[in-house]
């Protein structure tokens, strides 16, 4: 990479922020004024460019239609009372895009260039960070292979891209999920632990049967025995029975969500006992079964935290009860969205002004 990082700017002719009612977003139907861009060529990153959101053309030989050589970031700013910007954990986006990236022999994209080509690009698109409560900017990073060739092989090119869009909730309602024990998503030495496209091709097919039984999502369990919890289609899972909170180690298979670490540090910080280790599809089934499960919750950048209403296992389901007596999951939900849109002492230094 050049020492310096210029980046071109051209920007739209006229805004499409017109099109956007803030009051009924849609989750990713509407993306901003502006995308950003740049290429790998001959060993480093360069052409670092902002352009009007469009579409890119590609060889019917790209590398990542037929092989899936991309990664991705998904993100988050708010707009604070001030109608000031913030980015929510920007550096642990840009250093677990790295970490993906790696296992997909994509080039390590410096830090600095991510922070400064998503703190250009948010800038410039302020206007389209909404303030209405429960809604954000959802920013996506991504980085995908370019090379025009069909045979296997670490790819010598790529493109590394961010676009947003304004987004209201990802679950409108509190989700009904199965706990899948015949499909996987990963295994030990798998890919499971990068946030790479592939992950969640796969994961269509026993989503879509979940579907048809009326399921909003799966959570996963392990490859090998279909005995441990893992996680869900669009985030991280979380129990809580006996007062504290169990969730399972972001080991080689899970993703190690953001979203995940922010509650855990929260919950750690308000006293409450976190028991991170393998969790058995017997104990939840269980605990749900005798009432026990007191709450149950997916935790995402996406989906923020999405309750659990009931839970699907073999031919039974399990309904959960109240999510108003969900006391934990409700808290932190009201606490990051007031760390997250600066209504809180931000003590532990996660979102970043731009
Ligand atoms: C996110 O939460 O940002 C994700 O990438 C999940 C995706 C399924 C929307």
């Amino acid at each position: 990479m050049t020492d310096t990082i210029d980046i071109s700017i051209n920007k739209v002719s006229q805004s499409n922020i017109g099109t956007l009612d803030v009051h009924n977003i849609p989750f990713a139907k509407i993306y901003s004024d502006h995308m950003f861009e740049a290429d790998y060529r001959d060993g480093e990153w360069k052409n670092f460019r902002i352009v009007p959101y469009q579409n890119i053309s590609v060889s019917p030989a790209n590398n990542t239609l037929h092989y899936a050589i991309t990664v991705f970031e998904g993100m988050k700013a708010y707009k604070n009372e001030d109608g000031e910007v913030l980015l929510f954990r920007p550096e642990a986006n840009a250093k677990r895009l790295n970490i993906s990236a790696e296992r997909m022999c994509i080039p390590e994209l410096p830090e600095e260039l991510f922070m400064e080509a998503l703190t250009t690009l948010i800038k410039l698109d302020s206007q389209w960070v909404p303030s209405v409560p429960g809604t954000s900017l959802y920013i996506r990073p991504f980085i995908f292979a370019t090379d025009e060739y069909i045979g296997i092989r670490p790819s010598d090119t790529f493109k590394f891209m961010i676009i947003t869009c304004p987004v209201g909730a990802y679950y409108s309602a509190p989700v009904n999920v199965k706990i899948e024990t015949k499909f996987s998503r990963a295994f030990q030495g798998g890919t499971g632990f990068a946030k790479a496209g592939g992950n969640y091709a796969a994961s269509l097919y026993p989503a879509k049967m979940a579907k048809a039984q009326g399921f909003d999502q799966l959570i996963w369990t392990d490859a090998e025995t279909h005995q441990y919890i893992e996680e869900s289609g669009t985030m991280n899972v979380m129990f809580i029975i006996d007062n504290t909170i169990i969730t399972a180690p972001a080991s080689g298979t899970i993703l190690k969500g953001i979203t995940r670490d922010s509650v855990l540090t929260l919950a750690r910080d308000w006293g409450m006992k976190i028991e991170e280790r393998k969790v058995t599809v017997k104990e939840i089934v269980e605990a749900a079964k005798n009432g026990t499960l007191q709450e149950a919750f997916g935790v995402g950048t996406a989906a923020t935290i999405a309750h659990i209403a009931r839970i699907g296992f073999e031919d039974e389901v399990y309904d959960l009860g109240p999510i108003e007596e969900r006391e934990f999951s409700n808290k932190v939900l009201f606490e990051l969205d007031r760390i997250k849109t600066g209504k809180v002492e931000d003590k532990f230094n996660w979102t970043l002004k731009v």
